[in-house]
């Protein structure tokens, strides 16, 4: 790893989280996550396209170190960051004995950060979360701050009365 930032927020000391920057960093994420986390199950959220590119490498490096993971594939692009796909997401992880220390990982841009950010903040009143940005606007400001979120539907089923 060639670089380490720490960001520490105003709630409090010890809200705090590190950024760590440097080529080759995704083969370090079992070591990291072993670190933190070990014999903890994992949960990665990918989209289409970044699950066809670093997907299978990904899930090989966590299974070969011990790790417990599942990849959970969304389609790619903005209309993933809907209800429907949360409700998809998160249904995946309570199927899968999703625990308070389960991890959440975001493979992926800013839609997969936002949407899974999301999940691991509202499943089971919150369980770890950490991201792995793939598109320069990912690096740079999605996936630091800690800003999560959903948009809506496009056919959202519900009218006023
Ligand atoms: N939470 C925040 O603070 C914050 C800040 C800014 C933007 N956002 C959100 O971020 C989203 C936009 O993020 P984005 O621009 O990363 O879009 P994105 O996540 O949709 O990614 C863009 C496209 O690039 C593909 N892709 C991702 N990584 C790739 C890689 N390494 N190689 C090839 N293809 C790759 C994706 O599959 C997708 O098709 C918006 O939903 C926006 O609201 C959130």
């Amino acid at each position: 790893m060639n670089e380490k930032l720490l960001v520490r927020l105003p709630a409090g000391n010890d809200r705090r989280y590190p950024v760590l920057i440097g080529a080759g960093a995704l083969h370090e994420l079992p070591a990291l996550l072993l670190r933190q986390w070990r014999g903890r199950s994992v949960f990665v959220v990918t989209d289409e396209n970044v699950g066809r590119l670093y997907g299978r490498a990904v899930m090989h490096d966590l299974h070969r170190a011990g790790l417990d993971a599942l990849l959970i594939d969304i389609p790619a692009g903005e209309k993933s960051k809907s209800i429907d796909v949360y409700y998809a997401v998160i249904t995946a992880l309570l199927e899968n004995n999703v625990r308070r220390g389960s991890v959440v990982v975001a493979l992926g841009g800013g839609v997969v950060g936002d949407l899974a950010g999301f999940t691991a903040a509202t499943v089971l009143r919150g369980v770890p979360f950490v991201q792995v940005p793939t598109t320069l606007l990912a690096q740079v400001d999605s996936s630091v701050g800690g800003k999560v979120g959903i948009g809506p539907n496009s056919g959202t089923a519900w009218r006023r009365s």
